[in-house]
């Protein structure tokens, strides 16, 4: 028995990284899973591979910054399982720079797509979840909240997105919608990649260095998170909501 089973999932950013290992997680777990992102080819060859392994899973384009891409996805959910009871906020992108270089596009980058996307989503999942009485919405934040050197864009938006969270368990919960956030810390994955390569450090090296200062002496995975989501997401968080789990090896990287 899957710690999911019969529930149906919406995963944003799910071609690749966290997401992709949270849908697949999912789909283990019994559910059946939505993956959407802006690159619908890496979200649909998941889910081919998903279905290929007998698991109830589709693949949907959802640019989470278009208020009606989200809202079609949502409403293709609702056709096709006439429901939806988990939604994972987790598409991102970064545009790091030190304050006094960052554009004016690279702020309203990140704001809209962590932001203004984890919003639009929100808004047009709990509308159903509402109406059955159900929910869980888990939001991926980052240690980045706390501060972090080139990234005023992207902790300004991840330190928002815990606001978000804990408004939206206000004002769900007496509908038995919970809201909670991870907040990871250095994950191995594209993104991370791309950092390295921005900075010109060989990836290797790049995380030989930030491991230094993880207490648990690795870097993450993007499994950790996916199985931190999967605990927020499952039938025994009910009385856990507003809450942010850092999950960095440590307090916070
Ligand atoms: N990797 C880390 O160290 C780390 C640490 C803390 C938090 N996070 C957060 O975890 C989440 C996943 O990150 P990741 O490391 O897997 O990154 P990733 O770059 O591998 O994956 C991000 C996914 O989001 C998608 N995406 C980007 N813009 C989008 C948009 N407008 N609409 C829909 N999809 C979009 C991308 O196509 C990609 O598939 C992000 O929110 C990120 O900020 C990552």
């Amino acid at each position: 028995m899957g710690r999911l089973d019969g529930r149906v999932a919406m995963v944003t950013g799910a071609s690749r990284g966290i997401g992709e290992a949270t849908a697949r997680r999912f789909a283990r777990e019994g559910a059946r899973v939505c993956l959407t992102d802006v690159n619908l080819e890496g979200a649909l060859s998941t889910t081919r591979q998903l279905v290929d392994e007998g698991m109830d899973a589709f693949a949907t384009r959802v640019d989470v910054t278009s208020r009606t891409e989200v809202e079609n996805a949502v409403g293709e959910i609702i056709d096709r399982y006439g429901r939806l009871d988990i939604l994972i906020n987790n598409a991102g992108v970064t545009r790091d720079s030190l304050i006094y270089k960052m554009t004016d596009e690279d702020w309203r980058t990140v704001m809209n797509v962590h932001l203004t996307g984890a919003f639009f989503c929100s808004r047009a999942a709990q509308r159903h979840m509402v109406e059955r009485n159900y929910g869980r919405i888990v939001n991926v934040s980052s240690t980045s909240a706390l501060g972090n050197r080139g990234q005023t864009n992207y902790s300004a938006a991840k330190a928002g997105i815990q606001g978000l969270t804990k408004t939206l368990a206000v004002e769900l919960g007496r509908y038995g919608v919970t809201a909670n956030a991870v907040a990871p810390g250095f994950i191995e994955t594209e993104m991370t990649r791309d950092t390295a390569a921005r900075l010109g450090v060989d990836f290797d090296d790049f995380v030989a260095e930030r491991v230094k200062s993880i207490p648990v002496g690795r870097a993450g995975w993007p499994e950790d998170v996916a199985a931190a989501i999967l605990y927020f997401a499952s039938e025994e968080a009910a009385f856990v909501s507003g809450q942010v789990l850092y999950v960095a090896g440590g307090p916070r990287d």
